[in-house]
């Protein structure tokens, strides 16, 4: 756990509540957590989600890895400690979006289950779906969509998930889609059957 630093600091509750933003945007805020190996298909499936989600009308952000580290987490790398830091401050930011009333998907390899645990236990229950986008390593490596197999293998980067980094998959996932037995659409439509079986989002009419 993060260490609270600064002291004589006083939390203000707000007048407007999430209940209120959620009753304006006509639904319920919350994190959809995507985790797996680089090139498994999370950031993918997340903007397709999304993308469903968008044309039923619901507000959405997704927060994807290598994006967020341009900015936000440009100062970290890819040490277990800076890995843990990644994942803490975007599961502080998911908590921020969902109390917006937004639903958040983010797209993190996130390869320790506790941060992704410590990620879970910051939103009430129900509001956090984890979802495992299960592609065996081989699979990946030969996608290799970014070319960073092959460098990892070649020993030009260090500490890569999966080659020469941990990848813990999760024990309990909310929902696990398998992206090379699965089409793009199959996986799509399994989230948001999830999602509609959790009462997330409303059914389609
Ligand atoms: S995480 O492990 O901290 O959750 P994150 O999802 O933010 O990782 O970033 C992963 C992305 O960074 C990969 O998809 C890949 O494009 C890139 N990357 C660069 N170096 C590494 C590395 N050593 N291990 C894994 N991914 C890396």
């Amino acid at each position: 756990m993060t260490e609270q630093k600064a002291t004589n600091i006083t939390w203000h509750e707000a007048n407007v509540t999430q209940t209120d933003r959620e009753k304006l945007l006509n639904q319920k805020g919350g994190v959809i957590w995507f985790t797996g190996l680089s090139g498994s298909g999370k950031s993918t499936l997340a903007l397709e989600v999304e993308s469903t989600l968008h044309q039923r009308g619901h507000l959405t952000y997704v927060l994807d890895g290598d994006n967020i580290r341009h900015g936000l987490n440009k100062n970290l790398g890819f040490s277990p400690e800076d890995r843990e830091e990644n994942i803490r401050r975007i599961g502080e930011v998911a908590k921020l979006f969902a109390d917006a009333g937004v639903i958040v998907m983010t797209a993190f390899i996130s390869p320790y289950c506790a941060d992704r645990d410590n990620a879970r236990d910051l939103l009430d229950e129900g509001r956090f779906v984890e979802i495992f986008v299960d592609c065996p390593l081989e699979v990946c490596e030969a996608r290799d969509t970014k070319g960073l197999y092959q460098k990892a293998r070649a020993g030009e980067i260090k500490e890569f998930t999966g080659i020469s980094a941990p990848y813990e998959a999760p024990p309990h996932p909310e929902l696990i889609v398998n992206t090379s037995s699965q089409t793009l659409k199959e996986c799509t439509e399994r989230v948001i059957a999830f999602l509609e079986s959790k009462s997330l989002i409303p059914t389609s009419q």
